[in-house]
C-alpha cells in the first residue's frame, strides 16, 4: 500500500506584516547553523568560551534563591525588574559616574537586545532618523530597521565612531533621534571610541539633543589600557545598555537599560507589552553573582586571562599568513576583530570555499547597511584554543 501524499498546507505568508516579510533574516544566526559541521573551527561565532560559563555556581545561586525566596522566586514580577538587581545596577552605574543613579532609572530587560527592541519602539518609527556606525552590531540595525527609521550609516574606525563625520551630518540639517554606539571592543569592529570622540559625541547630543545609546556588553573583558569614561559622566542624553550576557551567561536573558527619568516609563510599557518582565528567577541568579564581589573577580580574571592569549594568537597568525593578505588591528579587550583584505575582494564570495576548507568567519557586509564593507570579515576569538586558533588561520590562509 502506498502512503496517501501528505499535502503541505496553505501558504498565508501574505498575511505576515510586511515590515517583518521584508525585513532580513540574521546572517549570523544563518550561518551559525552551516558551522555546525564536524571538524569545523569556528571564527564566526559570537558566544563566550563555553569552559567559562559558571556552571557550579549558577546552580548553588539556583538552589539558594528558590530556598531563599520560595514561590517569590518562580512568582510574576514588576515589570522593571526585581528591586536586588535594578539596585545592585544602579550602585554600578553609580561608582561609572560619579553619582549615584537612581533605581528608578534602571529597568531590567530581557538581555540587552529586548532593551533595542524597546527603544527602536519608544524612540523610532517611520520619519524618525537614526544614525549606526559602520560598521555596526546586526542585533541593533535590524531592531531600527523594523522601526521603519531612516537608518543612517557612520563610519567607524579603529577609534570608533567618526564623530567629525557624524558632526558634518547635524550641520548639514541631519536631526537623528538616536546615535547608536558600541563604545568597548565594539561588535564587529574591535575598536574602541577614544575619549576625545567620546566627548565630542556628547557634546552634539547635548548641542543637538538626540538620544545616544551606549551599548557596552563588553567593557568589563578589558585585557589592556585603562578603561575609559561612560558618556552618561558626560551628557544627560545618554542611556546606557549592560548585559550578563558576556560576563556570567547569554542563556539566563539577563540585561538592562539605564534612562533619564523621562524615557523609562514608555520603556516600562513596551516592556510590560513585550514580555511583562524577564524571568525572576533568572534575574534573582544575577543578582546572587553580581554581589558575590569574589565570585565575580574570579570570573572576570578568568575571562580576561583566557581571552587575551586567543586575541593575540589570532592576530600574530593573521599577520604571519603567507604574503599578509588581510590587515587587523589588535583589540584590547572584547570577543572580535575586524580583518580587512589588503587586495579587496568580496569576503562573502570567499566564505563557501572556507567553510570547505573547515573555517568560519562571517563577511564584513552582514554589518553594513548597503553592499560595503565586503572586504572584511568579523573574527571570534573566544571560542577556540590557541592551538585551534592557529590551525582556523592556517586553513583561512589556503582559501585567500
Ligand atoms: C553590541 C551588542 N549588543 C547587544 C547584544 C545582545 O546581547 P544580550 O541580548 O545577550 O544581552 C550583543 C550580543 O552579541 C552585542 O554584541
Amino acid at each position: 500500500m502506498t502512503a496517501p501524499a501528505i499535502e503541505s498546507p496553505p501558504d498565508l505568508s501574505h498575511l505576515v506584516n510586511l515590515g517583518v516579510r521584508t525585513a532580513t533574516s540574521s546572517v549570523i544566526r544563518d550561518l551559525l547553523r552551516l558551522v555546525d559541521r564536524p571538524g569545523m573551527l569556528s571564527l564566526a561565532g559570537g558566544l563566550p568560551a563555553p569552559e567559562l560559563l559558571p556552571v557550579d555556581r549558577v546552580g548553588a545561586a539556583v538552589a539558594g534563591q528558590l530556598a531563599a525566596h520560595g514561590p517569590r522566586a518562580l512568582q510574576y514580577a514588576p515589570t522593571e525588574g526585581v528591586p536586588e538587581l535594578r539596585a545592585l545596577v544602579a550602585a554600578d552605574h553609580g561608582d561609572h559616574v560619579d553619582h549615584p543613579a537612581r533605581v528608578d532609572d534602571v529597568i531590567v530587560t530581557t538581555g540587552s537586545q529586548q532593551a533595542l527592541d524597546l527603544l527602536a519602539r519608544a524612540l523610532l518609527g517611520p520619519g524618525a532618523t537614526v544614525v549606526v556606525e559602520a560598521p555596526g552590531y546586526l542585533g541593533a540595525i535590524q531592531a531600527f530597521r523594523l522601526s521603519g527609521a531612516t537608518m543612517v550609516a557612520v563610519a567607524g574606525d579603529a577609534d570608533g565612531l567618526r564623530t567629525d563625520v557624524l558632526a558634518d551630518r547635524l550641520a548639514a540639517g541631519m536631526r537623528p533621534a538616536l546615535v547608536y554606539v558600541v563604545p568597548n571592543f565594539g561588535n564587529p569592529s574591535g575598536a574602541t571610541l577614544s575619549l576625545a570622540r567620546r566627548h565630542h559625541l556628547a557634546d552634539l547630543a547635548d548641542r543637538y539633543r538626540f538620544v545616544v545609546v551606549e551599548d557596552d556588553p563588553y567593557g568589563a573583558l578589558r585585557f589592556r589600557g585603562d578603561a575609559l569614561p561612560r558618556l552618561a559622566t558626560m551628557t544627560p542624553h545618554a542611556v546606557t545598555l549592560g548585559t550578563a550576557s558576556k560576563v556570567v551567561a547569554p542563556g539566563l536573558r539577563v540585561g538592562w537599560v539605564v534612562a533619564p527619568a523621562w524615557l523609562t516609563p514608555a520603556l516600562v510599557r513596551l516592556k510590560q507589552v513585550a514580555d511583562l518582565h524577564t524571568s525572576t528567577l533568572d534575574q534573582l541568579v544575577v543578582a546572587d553573582l553580581l554581589s558575590d564581589a569574589p565570585f565575580m573577580a574570579g570570573q572576570l580574571d578568568r575571562l580576561r586571562a583566557s581571552y587575551r592569549p586567543r586575541a593575540d594568537a589570532l592576530v600574530d597568525a593573521v599577520r604571519a599568513m603567507p604574503g599578509a593578505p588581510l590587515a587587523v588591528a589588535g583589540p584590547a579587550g572584547g570577543m572580535f576583530c575586524w580583518a580587512t583584505l589588503r587586495a579587496p575582494r568580496a569576503t562573502h564570495d570567499l566564505l563557501p570555499a572556507a567553510l570547505d576548507a573547515g573555517v568560519a568567519f562571517v563577511p564584513g557586509s552582514a554589518f553594513h547597511l548597503d553592499d560595503s564593507g565586503d572586504a572584511s570579515m568579523r573574527l571570534c576569538f573566544t571560542t577556540l584554543s590557541v592551538d585551534q586558533i592557529g590551525d582556523a588561520v592556517e586553513r583561512l590562509a589556503t582559501v585567500l
